[in-house]
C-alpha cells in the first residue's frame, strides 16, 4: 500500500467536527454527564480515551455510574462469542434502566459495529439505542451527538473509512504517568481464525513525526512509561515508506522517555533488527507479548500465521542472547478445528520449553466470515475445556517458578498507587510487567520509577520493600 492510498482525515473535515462539538456544548438539551463502558484491548481502551477527551470537549463530565449518565456509550469488542454476549448482555440491562430515564442516551460503537450486518441487527433488535458507529469514524462523535440531541433523531452510521487516520483529537488519558500512543492500525495478516482485519481494516501507520511530538509533550508533562499500540508493531512503516519499528524505537528512546513498551508483535515479523534493540535501547523495558498461538506446526499453518515452532524457539533464543532477564508472555488457542491430542501436547511442550511469565489462554470461538469458520473437525467443549485447564495449570506452575526465581533482585518499579489489598503499601509494575506491591514508601512515590527489593511473592504479584 502506498502512503497516498491512507487517507489522513483532512483538516477541514476534522474542523467541522469542532464546530459541531461547540454546537452541542452549547445545546440546551445537550447531555451533561457521560459514562463509558469499554471492552476487548488496549486499542479499544486507547479508543476510549479518545472518545472521553471529545465528550470532555463538549462541556460533559465523567457520571459516577452508568445508571445515572446521561450518555451511556459501550466501546464493544467482538474477538470471542464471550466478548460480544457480554456486551449485548449489558446494552440490554440498560434498556430497563432507560425506561425510568427516558432522557437517557445510548450509544454502541467499536469493533461490534464493524461487522457485516450489525448495524440493521441494531436498528431493528435494539430500538432503545440512540448512536451507533464504528472503529474508523469515531472522530464524528460530535457530528453524531448533534444530531441525535438537535434533530431527535437515531444516528447509525457505520462509513468504510477503515483506512483513515485521524491526527491531533483530544484524548483524555485514564493515568498521569503512563500513557499509550496508537503508532500503527489495521490488520493485514488475516490469520484464519481472527476478526480483527474485517473490524479494524487495513494496515496503516502514523507519521513517525506525529508520533514523537505525541511523545514529546508527554515527556514534557512527566508522563514515565509509553506503551505504543498496534496489532502488529512490527510491520510498523513498511507499507507507508516511513522509519522502521526499531528506528522509530531509537528515535523514542531520545525524547527521554524513562520507560517504553509495545504491543502486540507479530512473531514473523520479529526481525533481527529489532532484538538487537533490546540490547542497545536503554528505555525498553525488558518485557515481550510474542502470541504463539499453537506449539503445533500443522495448527500453525492452518491458522495461517507464517511460522512454526523452530522459528518461534530461534527468535526466542536470539531475545534472550539479547536481554537475558527478557520476560516474555503470551496468547494460546486451544481447540482450534482439527487439533488433535498431539497437537496439544505439542503446545504443552511448547510452554514447557519457552517458559513464559504468563500467557493469555482461549479456547477457539469462531468468528462469522473468518476462514476458520469454515473448516471442520470443530472440538467438543468439554474436550476444548479440558485442554485449557491442563494448559493453565501447566502455565501457572512455571508462572510460580520464575516469581520465585525474582525473590531477591532489586527492581525498579513505577509506582502505580496504594495497593487495593493493604493500605499501607504501593504497589506497581516492574520492567516484566509483574505486580509488585511493596512496604517502605508512600504516596509521594505515585507516578515514579523506584528501586525495590524483592523479598516474596503473592500467587500472581511480587513483594518487596523500598
Ligand atoms: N494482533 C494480536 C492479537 C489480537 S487478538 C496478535 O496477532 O498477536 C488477541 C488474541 O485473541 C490473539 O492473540 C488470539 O490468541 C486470541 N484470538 C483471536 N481470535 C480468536 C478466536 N476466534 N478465538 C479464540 N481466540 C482468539
Ligand atoms: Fe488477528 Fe492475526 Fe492480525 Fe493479530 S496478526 S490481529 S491475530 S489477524
Ligand atoms: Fe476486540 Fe477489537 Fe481489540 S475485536 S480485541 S477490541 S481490536
Amino acid at each position: 500500500m502506498m502512503r497516498d492510498e491512507i487517507v489522513q482525515i483532512d483538516q477541514e473535515a476534522l474542523a467541522a467536527q469542532k464546530r459541531f462539538a461547540a454546537l452541542v456544548k452549547d445545546h440546551a438539551d445537550k447531555p451533561r454527564s457521560y459514562h463509558l463502558v469499554t471492552f476487548g484491548c488496549q486499542m479499544n481502551a486507547h479508543d476510549s480515551e479518545t472518545l472521553a477527551g471529545l465528550m470532555e470537549g463538549m462541556g460533559m463530565s465523567q457520571a459516577g455510574t452508568r445508571e445515572n449518565a446521561d450518555l451511556v456509550l459501550f466501546n464493544t469488542c467482538c474477538i470471542r462469542d464471550n466478548a460480544e454476549r457480554k456486551a449485548l448482555g449489558n446494552i440490554t440491562w440498560l434498556k430497563e434502566i432507560k425506561r425510568e430515564r427516558p432522557h437517557m442516551l445510548i450509544g454502541i460503537c467499536g469493533c461490534m459495529m464493524q461487522q457485516k450486518g450489525m448495524a440493521e441487527t441494531v436498528l431493528r433488535k435494539y430500538p432503545f439505542v440512540d448512536i451507533a458507529f464504528g472503529t474508523g469514524n469515531l472522530y464524528r462523535l460530535p457530528e453524531y451527538l448533534y444530531q441525535v440531541v438537535d434533530e431527535k433523531c437515531r444516528v447509525i452510521d457505520i462509513s468504510k473509512e477503515e483506512s483513515s487516520i485521524a491526527e491531533g483529537l483530544p484524548i483524555l488519558r485514564e493515568s498521569p504517568f503512563k500513557a499509550y500512543i496508537n503508532i500503527m492500525y489495521g490488520c493485514n495478516n488475516f490469520c484464519s481464525y481472527c476478526i480483527v482485519p474485517y473490524v479494524r481494516g487495513r494496515e496503516r501507520s502514523r507519521k513517525a513525526e506525529d508520533i514523537l511530538c505525541e511523545a514529546e509533550a508527554l515527556v514534557r508533562e512527566g508522563v514515565q512509561e509509553i506503551t505504543l499500540l498496534g496489532q502488529n508493531v512490527n510491520s510498523y512503516g513498511k507499507a507507508a515508506g516511513e522509519i522502521s519499528f526499531p528506528q522509530l524505537l531509537r528515535r523514542l528512546q531520545a525524547t527521554g522517555i524513562p520507560r517504553l513498551r509495545f504491543m502486540t508483535s507479530h512473531p514473523k515479523d520479529l526481525s533481527d533488527e529489532l532484538i538487537a534493540e533490546y540490547a542497545a535501547n536503554t528505555a525498553l523495558a525488558p518485557h515481550l507479548h510474542l502470541p504463539v498461538q499453537s506449539g503445533s506446526d500443522r495448527i500453525l499453518a492452518a491458522m495461517r500465521r507464517g511460522y512454526g515452532v523452530e522459528d518461534y524457539l530461534d527468535r526466542v533464543k536470539a531475545l534472550r542472547q539479547a536481554c537475558p532477564d527478557i520476560g516474555l508472555t503470551t496468547d494460546l488457542i486451544v481447540a482450534f478445528p482439527g487439533e488433535t491430542e498431539s497437537d496439544f501436547e505439542e503446545t504443552m511442550q511448547l510452554v514447557a520449553r519457552v517458559r513464559y511469565d504468563s500467557a493469555f489462554t482461549f479456547i477457539y470461538s469462531p468468528r462469522a466470515g473468518t476462514q476458520a469458520a469454515g473448516l471442520s473437525g470443530r472440538i467438543d467443549p468439554v474436550t476444548a475445556k479440558a485442554r485449557i485447564e491442563r494448559l493453565i495449570a501447566l502455565q501457572e506452575g512455571i508462572s510460580g517458578e520464575i516469581l520465585d526465581s525474582l525473590v531477591g533482585q532489586r527492581m525498579g518499579i513505577l509506582v502505580e498507587g496504594i495497593s487495593a489489598r493493604r493500605q499501607s503499601q504501593l504497589s506497581g509494575k516492574c520492567g516484566r510487567s509483574i505486580s509488585v506491591n511493596f512496604t517502605g514508601g508512600d504516596e509521594r512515590l505515585i507516578g515514579r520509577i523506584v528501586p525495590v527489593n524483592i523479598t516474596d511473592r503473592g500467587s500472581n504479584t511480587l513483594r518487596g520493600e523500598y
